[in-house]
């Protein structure tokens, strides 16, 4: 069976945390949204780590409730020093081992799904921060929070880059809020659990990380266009298709995200992205096309009942707090990135979710 990722780009990031690595040696890492796209990632960069240059291994324990996980996503089995626990973080939870890191992704971060579950995507985001940010402050861990860059909304023009320090305009209603106002709400507790208790906080706000392993039906635009191109449909664009937006390839954000665990400023928020360039989702669809080598019929439609509106227009990240305080500068180029995802994208998935 084809690989659900690139041993290549597990390598790139290993290779992209080389100089602090030896802040792993035997640490211990709780994770929730194990079972996801990045909780994979993290899994996999871990096991390599373990395999190849940790003296004392570094643990893993991933949580996932499989909300949104994929039963070939859940179990990571045989990671070394990793270990997968099925549970739903609006639960509280014990652990017996003592924590160094407690990561918190869970989510329900596509669109579509958080369509379908707006009142599980607000507990996770609010009461499953909250019980991660407890176990975290029993432990005295270092604690991050993935949040969103859907947190700045729709940036006025002259906010676009968007820096950390822009405050949003988001809806508290509309058909996105659920996941938005989560997210902030995460937020929120995270600056008060630092503030009142003195937890080393650390909040990331990705911008449209993409690569293999994206589910094929995340319904989340690249992948989209993968299984589409695959099984011969012409691809569909929300909207006028001139929002824009800029696509991260997973090995230049989990470089970010690692870098950001480890060496993030107490109490700081970071954007982690590639701010180059930003495109027109009719853009993107000519990025694409020159990288299958095939001309796709392309259709404009309306929003579907399924997938929220209220798309921000433009999004784009500020990155130079990243640069400065976690070395951190992404290095594979837009082109480059959807060569390695569509190869993949063309080899696994079926045309037909
Ligand atoms: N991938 C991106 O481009 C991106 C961009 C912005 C923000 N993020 C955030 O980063 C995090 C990870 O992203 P991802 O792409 O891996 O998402 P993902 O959807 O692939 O993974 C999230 C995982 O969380 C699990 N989950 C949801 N609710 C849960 C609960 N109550 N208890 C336990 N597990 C639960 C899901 O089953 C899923 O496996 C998410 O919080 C997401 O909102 C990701």
């Amino acid at each position: 069976m084809a690989q659900l990722y690139l041993q290549s780009d597990i390598e790139e990031i290993a290779r992209g945390i080389e100089d602090i690595r030896d802040k792993l040696e035997g640490r211990t890492i709780l994770f929730s949204g194990g079972g996801g796209f990045l909780g994979r990632y993290f899994s996999l960069v871990i096991d390599h780590l373990n395999r190849s240059a940790l003296a004392t291994p570094c643990k893993l324990i991933m949580l996932d409730n499989l909300i949104t996980a994929t039963a070939e996503n859940d179990g990571q089995a045989g990671t070394e020093g990793v270990s997968f626990m099925e549970h739903d973080i609006i639960e509280p939870l014990t652990v017996d081992e003592r924590l160094d890191y407690v990561v918190h992704a869970a989510g329900i971060a596509s669109p579509y799904y958080y369509r379908a579950y707006p009142l599980k995507t607000l507990d996770v985001g609010i009461t499953g921060t909250r019980n991660m940010l407890e176990i975290a402050r029993e432990n005295g861990a270092r604690f991050m929070f993935f949040s969103s860059s859907e947190i700045y909304g729709d940036p006025e023009p002259q906010h676009v880059p968007t820096q950390e320090s822009y405050m949003g305009r988001v809806s508290c209603q509309g058909p996105r809020a659920c996941y938005d106002e989560s997210k902030r709400v995460g937020e929120t507790l995270c600056s008060i659990y630092h503030a009142m208790h003195g937890l080393s906080t650390n909040i990331v706000r990705p911008f449209n990380v993409y690569g293999p392993g994206m589910k094929e039906n995340d319904y989340r635009v690249l992948s989209n266009f993968g299984s589409r191109i695959k099984g011969g449909r012409p691809l569909k664009v929300y909207g006028d298709g001139r929002q824009t937006r800029t696509f991260c390839y997973v090995t230049d954000a989990m470089i970010g995200f690692m870098r950001l665990m480890i060496l993030g400023v107490p109490g700081e928020t970071y954007n982690i992205g590639n701010p180059e360039p930003e495109v027109s989702m009719l853009e993107l669809v000519q990025h694409v096309e020159a990288v299958v080598d095939r001309d796709m019929e392309t259709h404009l439609i309306e929003y579907p009942d399924s997938y929220p509106g209220g798309e921000p227009t433009r999004r784009c990240p500020d990155i130079r707090k990243a640069r400065i305080h976690l070395g951190y500068e992404p290095q594979v180029p837009l082109r480059a990135g959807l060569k390695r995802f569509f190869d993949w994208a063309m080899d696994i998935y079926t045309g037909n979710p």
